[in-house]
């Protein structure tokens, strides 16, 4: 029994480390997010450009303890409210998924409560139902495809009942890495994708057009090609004298044609994700879809998402902003889920993987 005034049991307590984030979640049973911390690692990775694993770990190490009390302290309980634990097992950093998963492991053991390892993706593929401001998770329908779009994933799944199978994933670079890399490029601060998204407003797409990868009628995605085009444009528009160097305290941070080029690649990366939800709907249609990941906060994507939805008469479920990156209310209601489904794991035999898939 959870002794928290309108919560229902089972009081879940996720934990999530698997990149830069340290996140701990308390869930209750009706999958109502009564906490979620994220202590982001932002500033310590700046300097670097990118994650950098040994130091991600270090603080996941330092910081987790003020992320858990944090998460117990907006609900008003202590750890012994606690009645099933979860923690992400993977894909990710296994320096950094070790650090959540030990001690999750750890906790559930020493106080014989129920467990759950839980991929990384099944917490986003689940997210889109969570609610903000304390509302019970909507019900998650029996079959719906769903789209996850990250730095490290950008997949199609087709969920029905207990199982999740892969359709699609990107053959090289993730929709959101590819933001991270051209916006490298342009010497932008690190999470550099919010930042080239935010640039693209500033510019006009249809003044510089990028192809889409075309790939017959396959479903797979790929990002490099477009990448690689976006950043040869660049260097063209550099030759002819352009700044490619953004100045975020300039007003606009970079040339009219290089906004341009930036809402160009902007475009036709979300193209590529339309087009592949094409595919899939004429292939085998779908009523349901939901979109999730830290990239599923793109502006554009979330402006042309419900327009594609509405013409094909698919509902669309599309991540609340708080839960699109990285976030442990996500592994919280996966392990909600799993209760639900009877399905509950070795805390003594769970084992932290870089790469996992997701069915494993
Ligand atoms: O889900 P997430 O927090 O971590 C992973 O599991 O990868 O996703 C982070 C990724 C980063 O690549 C970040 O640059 C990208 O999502 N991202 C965006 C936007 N916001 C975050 N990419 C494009 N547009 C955005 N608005
Ligand atoms: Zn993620």
């Amino acid at each position: 029994m959870v002794a928290v005034p309108g919560l229902r049991s089972p009081l879940v307590l996720g934990i999530e480390t698997s990149c830069d984030d340290t996140a701990c979640a308390l869930v209750d049973g009706d999958g109502r997010v009564a906490a979620s911390a994220v202590s982001s690692q932002i500033a310590v990775h700046r300097p670097f450009g990118g994650v950098v694993p040994e130091i991600a770990s270090r603080e996941h190490l330092a910081n987790w303890r003020a992320v858990a009390g944090e998460a117990l302290a907006r609900v008003g309980v202590g750890f012994e409210a606690v009645e099933v634990v979860a923690a992400t097992r993977g894909p990710g950093l296994v320096g950094s998924l070790l650090v959540g998963l030990s001690l999750g492991r750890a906790f559930a053991w020493a106080r014989e409560l129920p467990f759950h390892a839980v991929h990384h993706l099944e917490g986003h593929v689940f997210s889109p139902w969570l609610a903000e401001g304390g509302a019970p998770a909507a019900p998650v329908p029996e079959r719906f495809v769903a789209l996850v779009v990250s730095g490290g994933h950008t997949s199609l799944f087709r969920v029905a009942g207990a199982t999740i199978a892969t359709i699609a994933e990107t053959r090289d670079d993730a929709f959101g890495e590819a933001f991270d890399k051209l916006g490298k490029r342009l010497g932008l601060p690190y999470p550099q994708g919010p930042e080239v998204d935010r640039l693209a407003e500033l510019g006009d797409a249809r003044r510089r057009r990028l192809p889409r990868l075309a790939g017959g009628d396959e479903l797979f995605f790929s990002y490099s090609g477009l990448k690689t085009q976006a950043t040869l444009e660049l260097e063209r528009l550099e030759a002819a004298g352009a700044r490619a160097t953004a100045r975020l305290d300039e007003e606009p941070p970079l040339p009219a044609e290089v906004l341009d080029l930036v809402a160009g690649f902007r475009d036709s990366a979300v193209r590529q994700v339309l087009d592949r939800l094409d595919r899939l709907h004429r292939r085998e249609p779908f009523a349901i879809l939901a979109v999730s990941g830290g990239a599923a906060a793109n502006r554009e994507l979330r402006r042309r998402l419900p327009e594609w939805a509405a013409a094909r008469a698919v509902e669309l479920r599309l991540v609340p902003l708080a839960y699109a990156g990285d976030n442990a209310a996500m592994i919280a209601f996966a392990a909600v889920r799993r209760e639900r489904l009877g399905r509950r794991d070795d805390p003594l035999a769970a084992v932290a993987a870089s790469r996992l898939a997701i069915g494993a």
